[in-house]
């Protein structure tokens, strides 16, 4: 980072002039609600808009003005973000507790980008993999990898967790109307064996591709479960370990425990330490995906990232879309108290986004001390939760109307739905994007007491009728879920998560915070098996364990 950012860290955040004229300027909005931000300016709703690819974003129904806006910017120019970006797209060491640059963006770069990571040009070596990949994609699709009884993979088993599982299961869920249908893909994640077991119900082990994805190899629950997996195959093959090479593949960046698990390392797809493992699904990590949208799509949903990169490294402040979404969640959080933030998306398609994007944001930004190890006092990284909103307004919305908490929101729509659908079912989605435009809507402007008195509503009712509205939201609307339109949507909220990780100087890039219960979880284990090592607990876990054990019969 240049000298003047670091010596602009010295200043505590909340202390920083910025930070105070936001907070002045919070009070002089008071109770400003969205209808007279309306009233003021009613070109709000066309001005307060960006286009990033095939993005159009709309935040008029924020609770900002051009002031609020430009003293966000302020804030992040003053504690230099825009430094910190160009530090992290140069290959430098910004995930400073691990010492590793940070460089998923590099996962993207066209094959003739040039981006060093310790004096070495990393994308050839990126590109080297895509290609691989791309290559073994097309045995598997075209039937030319086979099983070792010569029969054709027709089942994809990917067994990862966290990076390794949510972004490719994410994205096979969103662009399964690309995949190959004639392929069944599963993802296994949990260390409860109801999870492998229903993956594998009613699999043929002679049809079936098992691809072990861990950053460490070393993780217990992928390399359980792997191995579990290994028994499965081999007892349905006959037991001829020569099977495995042809039923098992692996994405790692550690080609020794590779080896030691007995997987060939030519089956092996690398990546780098400096992909954190939840910025990994564009790297071998999404072979899976690869497998099932084909090599092509997979690279549009590249593009689509890199497009959403190159709009965060060279647009200006005002028209920078990540930056804007990142200084919104700092204000509402900083400023309004605002705990969570909800992402909804109108397409079944994204059912399992916003999963994916708790582990995005929320390991990246629960931290709670800056990059040099002291105390924060302002909050960082809110509760990410959601699901597709219909299904969402016949259950949880009824407190984002009515309750008592600010719960910004994005909502995530399409122009059209996926071009498979019947004709029915595609007249159906006007009726989605009526609930869609009407959910922001009602949380923006609400309905008064007057309006509500006005329709004959019995006094008593009056209160329970009125909705206060002036819960702000992002509106994300696209043409299409295509891939592209997938890489350019997963890329805005990685910017927006660094944005914020900056802003609150905290190191988005490491995850400390999970390792604490996996050490613990070791100890515990001999506990539960044979009743040893039980002196080490505390008191209240060693009387759980002891009724486990009981209940177990043990
Ligand atoms: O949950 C912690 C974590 O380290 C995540 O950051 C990571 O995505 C996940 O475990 C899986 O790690 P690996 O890919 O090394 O198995």
């Amino acid at each position: 980072m240049s000298e003047m950012n670091a010596d602009s860290r010295k200043t505590r955040l909340n202390r920083t002039p910025e930070w105070l004229a936001l907070g002045k300027h919070r009070e002089a909005l008071g109770q400003t609600h969205l209808r007279e931000l309306f009233e003021t300016n009613p070109g709000r709703g066309a001005d307060y808009t960006l286009r990033v690819g095939d993005l159009y974003i709309d935040y008029s129904k924020h609770l900002v003005t051009d002031e609020t806006l430009a003293l966000l910017r302020e804030l992040a120019a003053a504690t230099g973000v825009a430094e910190l970006r160009d530090a992290m797209f140069r290959g430098e060491k910004i995930n400073t507790t691990e010492d590793r640059a940070v460089l998923h963006t590099a996962l993207r770069a066209p094959r003739d980008a040039v981006v060093e990571v310790d004096g070495e040009n990393v994308v050839p070596a990126v590109h080297a993999v895509l290609d691989k990949m791309a290559a073994f994609s097309e045995q598997v699709r075209s039937g030319k990898w086979t099983g070792f009884t010569g029969k054709r993979i027709k089942n994809v088993v990917n067994i990862g967790i966290g990076g390794s599982d949510l972004g490719p299961a994410m994205a096979y869920e969103a662009l399964r109307a690309f995949t190959d249908r004639g392929l069944t893909l599963r993802f296994v994640s949990n260390v409860d064996g109801a999870d492998l077991h229903e993956a594998l119900r009613g699999l043929d082990p002679a049809e079936t591709l098992f691809i072990i994805a861990s950053k460490t190899f070393t993780t217990i629950e992928t390399i359980t479960n792997a191995t579990s997996a290994r028994t499965w195959l081999l007892a349905g093959l006959g037991g001829d370990d020569a099977a495995v090479a042809r039923h098992f593949v692996a994405l790692s960046t550690n080609a020794e425990k590779v080896e030691e698990f007995g997987i060939d390392p030519a089956n092996m797809f690398g990546f780098w330490d400096w992909v954190g493992g939840r910025y990994s699904f564009d790297s071998a990590i999404g072979l899976s995906l690869m497998i099932a949208i084909g090599p092509d799509a997979f690279r549009e949903m590249l593009d689509g990232f890199h497009t959403v990169d190159e709009h965060f490294r060279t647009a200006p402040p005002e028209r920078n879309a990540p930056l804007l979404m990142g200084m919104l969640g700092v204000w509402y959080g900083g400023f309004f108290d605002a705990h969570s933030h909800a992402v909804l998306p109108y397409s079944h398609y994204l059912s399992r986004f916003t999963a994916y994007l708790q582990q995005l944001d929320m390991e990246s930004n629960g931290k709670s001390v800056d990059r040099d190890g002291n105390p924060v006092d302002w909050h960082t990284g809110p509760v990410v939760w959601g699901t597709p909103g219909t299904n969402g307004q016949h259950a949880y919305y009824q407190l984002l109307h009515q309750g008592t908490r600010m719960i910004p929101a994005d909502f995530i729509g399409f122009a059209r739905p996926v071009a498979e659908l019947e004709p029915e079912l595609e007249a159906q989605h006007d009726l989605l994007m009526a609930n869609f435009f009407a959910q922001t809507q009602a949380l923006a402007f609400g309905k008064t007491e007057e309006e509500v008195r006005a329709e004959g509503v019995a006094e008593a009712l009056v209160p329970h009728k009125t909705f206060r509205g002036n819960h702000p939201t992002t509106t994300i609307l696209a043409d299409e879920l295509t891939p592209a339109v997938l890489g350019q949507l997963v890329a805005l909220y990685e910017h927006k998560v660094f944005v914020q990780g900056a802003v609150w100087n905290i190191d988005s890039f490491d995850q400390w915070g999970v390792e604490l219960g996996k050490v613990l979880a070791k100890q515990v284990e001999p506990a539960l098996i044979d009743g040893s090592r039980t002196e080490d607990l505390d008191p209240s876990t060693r009387e759980l364990v002891s009724t486990y054990r009981k209940l177990r019969g043990r």
